[in-house]
């Protein structure tokens, strides 16, 4: 693709402040200080605390993992709201800081992300959480160490929440990035979301879609490509309409399945690339081209996996929804990515009882799922979120209605999710090892490309971690779970 002009771009002269910002505040810290930053949320809210691991990093701070220990200078909640259980976690957090900050009452606590953008929720930590000494949004990341080095001089609470400001359209290039892994990276290719489905609070706290430019997007990748990872993961909330806003800008083409050509190209063109797989997250239905499906067929380093989130299996219910695809339209493209990608594995988003959703549309919602028969489902109970249409709908669900739907579909899916397990007994699979299990020491754990766990046993007698924690090697499943494949090398 050809060079475009990002508009949307956080000037260079704001990245260049803010690393002024964090050499001041690396003078004004004691040495050794130690922060820790707790992510609630998704993919997303992961990799925006890797930047702002990356920034404390840079102005002298120690990451450590542990909140309560005595000795974290620094507490950051990079927030999540999505459901109301993700804010409750917060909340009763910040209660049990306001204990800890007792004995440690030099402590800085930090909190951003989704929930500091609803202006209901800065006023509850304004009133009620006092010792919180810094709240700002998700799009103030790159001004983060300015309001620290504030907070440090004048020893006083300092918010600063951008939906309140107005200027909600910034892309920050060039911070500082401290990755979680050294296999797997996360690549943000556009912020934001413009779709306004009728349940969800995420335009209202991520705003207006922007897009990162493909020549940043292929410089960030050639990096991490020639720092030795493996795999990355596309991030956006609608991958598929990334570029529609940098196509008007430049009056030239610029769409996701062109960025993933040109990814695919550019490590093609290295002699030994060591990225060799590539997944993306999260794709809209309504959006989904026949030039991605084609490009996700021709592409090798492409995984044979795609995460296409239905919501409900009723027209009614998607249309209340706002979600701009029916029932059949859905199920055609299903067919269609099939027909040309035939071993693909799908997973998808539901939400049971939405508003108004009778026996007759949750049976409808459990339907599809048997005829899809998904690799793997996030079902989630809906959640009234403030400010969003759906919340004042009539006809909201009583819980235990909505308890007895979600597990019905729960044991539905679990029973297909068995019998698509069960096809690998047998097989040999190829997998990219993560490293030892994070509940068993005994095994290693390793992904497949249709992002199947596969748990095994290594010999270390015989094989050195270092021999397969990165790689992709050949294991035969040997046993079989409902979530997760048992492995034999
Ligand atoms: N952009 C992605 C989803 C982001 S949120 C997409 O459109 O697919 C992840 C999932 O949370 C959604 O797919 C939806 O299933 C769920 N979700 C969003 N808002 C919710 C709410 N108010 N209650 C329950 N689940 C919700
Ligand atoms: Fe929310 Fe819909 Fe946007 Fe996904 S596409 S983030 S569900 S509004
Ligand atoms: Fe939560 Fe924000 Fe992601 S609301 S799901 S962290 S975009």
């Amino acid at each position: 693709m050809d060079t475009f002009i990002n508009t949307n771009i956080v000037p260079e002269s704001e990245i260049s402040d803010a690393y002024e910002h964090m050499s001041s505040v690396r003078r004004m810290i004691k040495s050794p200080s130690y922060a820790v930053v707790r992510t609630l949320g998704c993919q997303m809210n992961e990799h925006d605390s890797e930047k702002l691991a990356g920034m404390l990093e840079q102005m002298g701070y120690t990451i450590i993992d542990d909140y309560k220990s005595q000795k974290a200078d620094l507490v950051i909640f990079n927030t999540c709201c999505i459901r109301e259980n993700a804010e409750g976690k917060v909340l009763g957090r910040l209660g049990e800081l306001k204990m800890i900050k007792r004995s440690n009452q030099e402590m800085i606590i930090a909190v951003c992300g989704c929930m500091t953008e609803q202006p209901h929720i800065v006023d509850i930590i304004k009133k009620k959480h006092k010792h919180v000494n810094l709240v700002f949004g998700t799009h103030d990341i790159h001004r983060f160490p300015a309001m620290l080095e504030k907070t440090l001089a004048a020893n006083k609470n300092v918010y600063d929440i951008s939906s309140t400001r107005g200027d909600m359209h910034e892309v920050p290039e060039g911070l500082p990035i401290r990755r979680e892994d050294n296999t797997k990276a996360w690549v943000t290719v556009m912020y934001g979301c413009n779709n306004f489905c009728s349940y969800c609070i995420v335009p209202y706290v991520r705003g207006r879609e922007r897009s990162r430019s493909p020549q940043d997007i292929l410089a960030e990748i050639d990096k991490l490509d020639r720092e030795g990872f493996k795999e990355i993961t596309l991030l956006g909330q609608n991958v598929n309409s990334y570029g529609k806003d940098l196509a008007r800008a430049n009056d030239k083409p610029c769409s996701f399945a062109l960025l993933l050509d040109d990814i695919c190209d550019m490590l093609d063109k290295k002699e030994s690339a060591n990225i060799k797989r590539i997944r993306f997250m999260t794709s809209h239905p309504k959006d989904l081209s026949d030039q991605l499906i084609d490009v996700m067929a021709r592409r090798s380093q492409i995984c044979n996996q795609l995460h296409l989130p239905v919501q409900s299996g009723s027209t009614e219910i998607l249309r209340r929804m706002n979600r701009r695809y029916s029932r059949e339209q859905y199920l055609a493209l299903v067919d269609k990515i099939r027909a040309r990608i035939p071993s693909i594995a799908l997973s998808t988003d539901i939400i049971v009882g939405f508003p108004g959703e009778t026996e007759q549309d949750f049976e409808d919602t459990v339907s599809l799922v048997k005829q899809v028969r998904y690799d793997s489902a996030y079902t989630f109970i809906y959640s009234p979120r403030v400010g969003t249409p759906a919340a004042s709908y009539d006809n909201q669900i009583d819980e235990e209605t909505v308890k007895n739907r979600f597990n019905r579909l729960l044991d539905a899916h679990n029973t297909i999710c068995r019998e698509i397990n069960d096809t690998y007994l047998g097989k040999t699979v190829e997998i990219l090892v993560d490293g030892p299990s994070k509940t068993d020491p005994e095994h290693y754990t390793g992904r497949t490309s249709e992002n199947k766990i596969v748990n095994f046993v290594v010999d270390e007698s015989k094989i050195s971690k270092e021999d397969i924690i990165g790689k992709i090697i050949k294991v035969e499943i040997a046993g079989i779970q409902t979530w997760s494949l048992d492995g034999k090398m």
